[in-house]
């Protein structure tokens, strides 16, 4: 990402997009995939790692712990042979969320780990009551002090522990730590996401024996040692979904490589119904949608298998160009609405009925104005906004989006959108 200081997207709407378009490697398979490269002596590499600032981070971080990481092409190779510091960075700690997963395997391969309250995306408490009792029960020893958690693993011991949520980044962190904790680790109520799966499946592949991921019960056989391998995540459903997402708004016909349509169910039979025409060949999908679309009436997110949180925003601003009433009920985080404030600047009408659920009105035509991310995938979804709108969009912060997404202009622009990075 060689271009961070223009943080401005300009957007002239108005263009249908056309075109096919290879998906990126999932940022969120991804950055616990580097964190568990930790958890073996051995060089890992991972391979096609998309060219966003959480990886960059991520990459800060684990050269700042004290691992050798280069990045050739795509590539990232990691040697955490000489591993010297078990405090994650403050400042890095407080940008991404994701720093948390680090604590899994530094507490593994350390005994000991220490970090700040993680940062991240502005959409909720987030809070990280869920990791620290889910090590605590694994015998973890865990101390806060101010804005600092320290954490020790000596006397730690395989046990059972029950989620009281599915929690993605508490599942994964776990996984991780109980891949080589002796004896047999059960996590119930774990997370099902294609993410965690991949995760299981790199360290699978490092020699751990793990059974049940994409279950609600993962068992984990704690091993002596993991062994370094090469491995390539999954391809990134998100990413994925916003393409699919922007061609449904703009209008026009699109043809998506390398993603792997049953990580994203919901999204294609949503969109089905709503009158998007869609194929699905040999793992590739076309998607086209040439007349006015049909309301969805209502969308609840979910945990995996139901309809992602992070997509829930771009479909927010489809709803608000489909000429009916559609209720959003967000079931995962609250405050994940940050950007109706901003679609209303937009000639969007949107209700905020509480934390949780809006109602959208839609409108024929949203306006163009200047406006700004505030989180991910809030970001591209004002992106998305923008290329429907009529006149020129501003979009602000857009070094949000550079978190998640692989130079997004350039893949809409590459599918005949107008927008370019000032
Ligand atoms: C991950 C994803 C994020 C996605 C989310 C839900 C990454 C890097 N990020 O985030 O893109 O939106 O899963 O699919 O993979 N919770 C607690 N206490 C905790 C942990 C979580 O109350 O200790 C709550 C959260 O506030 C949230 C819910 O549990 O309401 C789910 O969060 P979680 O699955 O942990 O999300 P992340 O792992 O942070």
């Amino acid at each position: 990402m060689s271009y961070k200081k223009k943080d401005k997207f300009i957007i002239n709407g108005g263009n249908k997009l056309y075109g096919t378009i290879t998906v990126q490697t999932s940022k969120n398979a991804t950055l616990p995939i580097m964190s568990a490269s930790l958890l073996t002596t051995d060089i890992v590499k991972i391979k096609s790692c998309p060219d966003i600032l959480d990886v960059q981070n991520m990459i800060k971080i684990l050269k700042k712990l004290g691992a050798n990481v280069k990045l050739e092409n795509c590539d990232c190779i990691i040697d955490s042979s000489k591993l010297k510091d078990i405090c994650v960075d403050y400042k890095l700690c407080k940008t991404m969320r994701s720093s948390i997963f680090l604590l899994g395997s530094i507490l593994a391969r350390c005994k000991s780990a220490s970090l700040a309250m993680p940062g991240g995306c502005n959409i909720g408490k987030r809070p990280i009551d869920i990791h620290i009792n889910a090590f605590k029960r694994l015998g973890v020893k865990v101390v806060e002090l101010n804005d600092f958690i320290f954490f020790n693993a000596d006397s730690a011991k395989a046990g059972h522990i029950r989620l009281k949520i599915p929690s993605v980044g508490a599942t994964e962190n776990i996984v991780q730590f109980a891949s080589t904790l002796k004896g047999k680790t059960e996590i119930f109520n774990a997370a099902r996401e294609p993410e965690v799966v991949d995760l299981c499946n790199f360290l699978k592949k490092m020699g751990a024996k793990i059974y049940g991921a994409g279950t609600s019960k993962i068992t984990i056989f704690g091993v002596d040692r993991l062994k370094g391998v090469e491995y390539k995540p999954i391809t990134d459903r998100i990413v994925m979904g916003t393409l699919l997402v922007a061609t449904a708004i703009c209008g026009g016909s699109i043809q998506i490589c390398g993603a792997n349509v049953n990580q994203n169910k919901k999204l294609i039979e949503i969109l089905s119904r709503m009158g998007c025409q869609i194929n699905i060949k040999n793992g590739i999908i076309n998607l086209s949608r040439d007349y006015s679309l049909k309301s969805i009436k209502t969308l609840s997110t979910g945990y995996y298998p139901k309809f992602p949180t992070d997509l829930q925003s771009m479909l927010l601003v489809l709803s608000c160009i489909v000429n009916d009433i559609t209720i959003i009920n967000e079931k995962v985080f609250e405050n994940r609405f940050l950007i109706v404030n901003e679609l209303k600047k937009m000639g969007a009408k949107i209700d905020i009925i509480n934390n949780h659920t809006v109602r959208v009105n839609g409108v024929k035509n949203l306006v163009a104005n200047k406006v700004k991310a505030l989180d991910l995938r809030g970001g591209a979804s004002l992106v998305l906004a923008g290329l429907v709108a009529k006149g020129n969009t501003v979009v602000e912060n857009v070094h949000l989006i550079d978190r998640g997404y692989c130079h997004l202009e350039d893949m809409l622009k590459s599918l005949g959108a107008d927008i370019k990075r000032i």
